[in-house]
């Protein structure tokens, strides 16, 4: 593997770069130890655990892909990103956040247990399962299909392209998901809902099969660490405040319990799927040497294999190395 940061500056060429990144996802391919594809929902279970690909697209438009950047792999839990943000311009910042909290739980992604045992009043936060089915039911529409079209539509405009759901993951998941039922129903009990628990399950189930490459999240995630603006049209697309409680959010619950090590390593928002995507949001930094997309850059990777916490291990290998070499951190 290519080793040191090396003495980085602008004359290095996209090649240059493009042959490191080469180097360490050859490097972190198979670095999965025990991690295994997400069974649980049984049409995740064909994908090949020794996949990683990686794209990072930076501000002026530089852009790295390596490794398995064609195959496509559904949303998963970085949709609940793009619904809490959607969420957020239909309703309104502060009609979200009296309706779901901003604090990381410590606990599983899909875990019970601290809703009834805190008796909150309103759950932890948008990015774990309790609270984004939560959103869900709170985004406008009558159908499910209503729903989900402001969150394809925003899609769209980031994407240049309107991305599809995965059909056979979607009704995969539809028919064995027990726990996400429970969740929904310990929801309706507790008068969390806005909409008719099966049309939100639906909703939230189609948004977690949108389907997407590595390409895609890095784009999305370069918006994002450009505060909602793409840096190549000056569109606005997210609210700048949107961006940034999006963007906390990521830093502090996007990993689940393993957020505050990833903040640690890695140093940058980013949320993971369990079909083994990580998005990451890298803003501008100032540092007194160059270095590598100093200006800010979105990052996409794909590893199916997950760790106990339901994140792409090998995914997080990468994340980390690069964060180490190109110092992204933001602390
Ligand atoms: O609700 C679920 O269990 C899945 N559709 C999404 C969970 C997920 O991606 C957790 N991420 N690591």
């Amino acid at each position: 593997m290519v080793q040191g940061t090396a003495n980085w500056n602008t004359e290095q060429t996209e090649e240059w770069l493009q042959e490191y990144v080469d180097d360490w996802v050859a490097f972190y391919h198979n670095k999965i130890g025990d991690g295994e594809v997400a069974s649980y929902i049984p049409e995740l279970q064909k994908a090949d655990p020794n996949d990683l690909g990686i794209t990072i697209i930076g501000k002026g438009g530089m852009t790295i892909s390596s490794g398995a950047t064609d195959s496509p792999f559904t949303i998963q839990s970085i949709s609940k990103v793009l619904s809490f943000i959607v969420a957020c311009m239909e309703r309104g910042v502060g009609y979200m956040l009296d309706k779901v909290d901003v604090e990381p739980t410590g606990e599983a992604f899909n875990s019970i247990m601290h809703l009834e045992m805190r008796q909150v009043k309103k759950p932890f936060n948008p990015l774990v399962n309790a609270g984004a089915i939560t959103v869900s039911s709170i985004l406008e529409g009558r159908t499910s299909d209503e729903k989900m079209e402001p969150i394809f539509e925003l899609l769209t405009e980031m994407l240049g392209y309107r991305p599809a759901i995965n059909v056979d993951v979607y009704e995969s998941e539809r028919d064995t998901s027990i726990r996400n039922r429970a969740i929904g129903y310990y929801l309706l009990e507790t008068g969390f809902l806005e909409s008719d628990l099966n049309i939100t399950l639906e909703t939230y189930f189609k948004q977690c099969s949108i389907e997407v490459t590595v390409n895609d999240l890095a784009q999305i995630g370069l918006i994002l660490a450009n505060d909602g603006i793409d840096p190549e049209t000056r569109d606005e697309i997210i609210p700048r405040q949107v961006a940034r409680i999006a963007k906390a959010l990521m830093l502090t619950c996007g990993m689940y319990d393993a957020s505050g090590k990833f903040a640690t390593y890695v140093g940058v928002p980013a949320k993971s799927g369990v079909s083994g995507g990580i998005i990451a949001a890298v803003p501008p930094r100032v540092r007194d040497e160059e270095l590598p997309f100093l200006e800010g850059c979105g990052i996409g990777v794909y590893g199916p294999a997950l760790d106990d916490k339901g994140n792409s291990i090998a995914g997080i290998r990468l994340l980390r190395h690069i964060a180490s070499q190109w110092d992204l951190s933001i602390f």
